[in-house]
């Protein structure tokens, strides 16, 4: 393991001014997005549709600092023939790879998932690194609800990131490293609070009982916040506030980046509450994003599968990258959203 190199890589993922565009999105989950968009989702619109988010030169360089790739899009070439891996080096940017296998049902654990994808996972990582990823992501989901998360959700999941970051450190990628408490429900915020102080506990004793080095990794988690169907909604303030004090009770600065995930909230709420952060300020790591859906989300209602919308796709892309990037300085505002739209 070549620990300053991977100190570098997980530094450059989450430099100031810029973030992670996830653009993982499995099978499944990329067929719903494009269903909500009326695009069929085939091979080729699929393509159609990083390619393009991978072109827009200017947001590309200035704002995003990596790209997470499914299985399918790191193999991709784009319509001229070049992998689609060149374009986002080419770009300035760092690719990598989402290895997890997806959640699945845990036994005698009514309504939570373990997340699979360990066996055989040092041989797709050498494949990986040969395609040019230089990081790696594996997402544990926890649900919120009555009598969960068990005990045994959160330690089953904390294992298996642990065994995959020490699975990437070995093969020389940064891992991301992602406990996703859900917001779904309607639990209060101090609800969310309390069970992911729990989860990023445990996770951090299992990276350390792995040998995972936190100088080589990115922790990828949720903001806190209320449950979408809770009565009681809480300010982007208070939401920082509550986020900052959680997270320095559990990483240790010795992590260089956290890069949070949007989770279902809106595009400018996940902008202004990660702002809302930076103007709290006072945390030792970097502090960016790392979002799939608060930044495709709008591209993809302007493409709607027409080539003659894609500039206006690629112009949407690039306002919420940059709107973003302000956000890991502080400097975002209701006002420039408004007049960069
Ligand atoms: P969202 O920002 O849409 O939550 O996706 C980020 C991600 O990579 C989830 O694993």
């Amino acid at each position: 393991m070549d620990l300053a190199e991977l100190n570098k890589v997980a530094m450059a993922m989450t430099t100031p001014g810029k973030g992670i565009l996830a653009a993982d999105e499995s099978s499944g989950t990329i067929k719903k997005r494009f269903d909500a968009i009326g695009v069929e989702s085939t091979e080729e619109n699929r393509r159609d549709y990083r390619e393009f988010l991978f072109r827009t030169a200017k947001a590309m360089h200035d704002r995003i600092s990596g790209v997470i790739l499914f299985d399918e899009t790191i193999r991709q070439k784009a319509a001229n023939g070049t992998p689609l891996v060149k374009l986002i080096e080419e770009a300035g940017s760092i690719p990598g790879i989402k290895v997890d296998k997806g959640a699945k049902p845990l036994a005698f654990a009514p309504g939570e998932t373990v997340t699979e994808g360990l066996d055989g996972l040092r041989d797709r990582l050498i494949e990986y690194r040969g395609l040019g990823a230089k990081f790696c992501k594996w997402r544990a989901v926890i649900h919120i609800g009555p009598g969960i998360p068990s005990y045994d959700c959160i330690n089953s999941n904390a294992q298996a990131l642990a065994r995959y970051a020490a699975l990437c450190q070995e093969q020389d990628l940064v891992p991301i490293v992602e406990p996703e408490v859900l917001m779904d429900g309607d639990h209060p915020i101090t609800r969310c609070e309390e069970v992911t102080e729990f989860v990023l506990k445990m996770v951090f004793q299992e990276l350390y009982y792995a040998r995972v080095k936190l100088e080589g990794m990115v922790l990828k988690p949720n903001m806190i916040v209320p449950g979408m169907d809770c009565a009681t909604q809480a300010s982007d303030h208070e939401i920082a506030e509550k986020t900052i004090r959680v997270l320095k009770e559990c990483v240790p600065s010795a992590v260089p980046g956290i890069a949070f995930l949007s989770g279902g909230q809106s595009d400018v709420e996940a902008t202004a509450r990660l702002d809302a952060m930076h103007r709290v300020g006072g945390f030792p790591w970097h502090l960016t994003f790392s979002y799939g859906r608060a930044l495709q989300h709008a591209p993809q209602v302007a493409w709607s599968g027409k080539p003659e919308n894609v500039p206006a796709a690629q112009a949407a892309f690039a306002h919420r990258a940059e709107m973003n990037g302000l956000a890991t300085l502080g400097k975002w505002t209701p006002e420039i959203e408004k007049q960069a739209a």
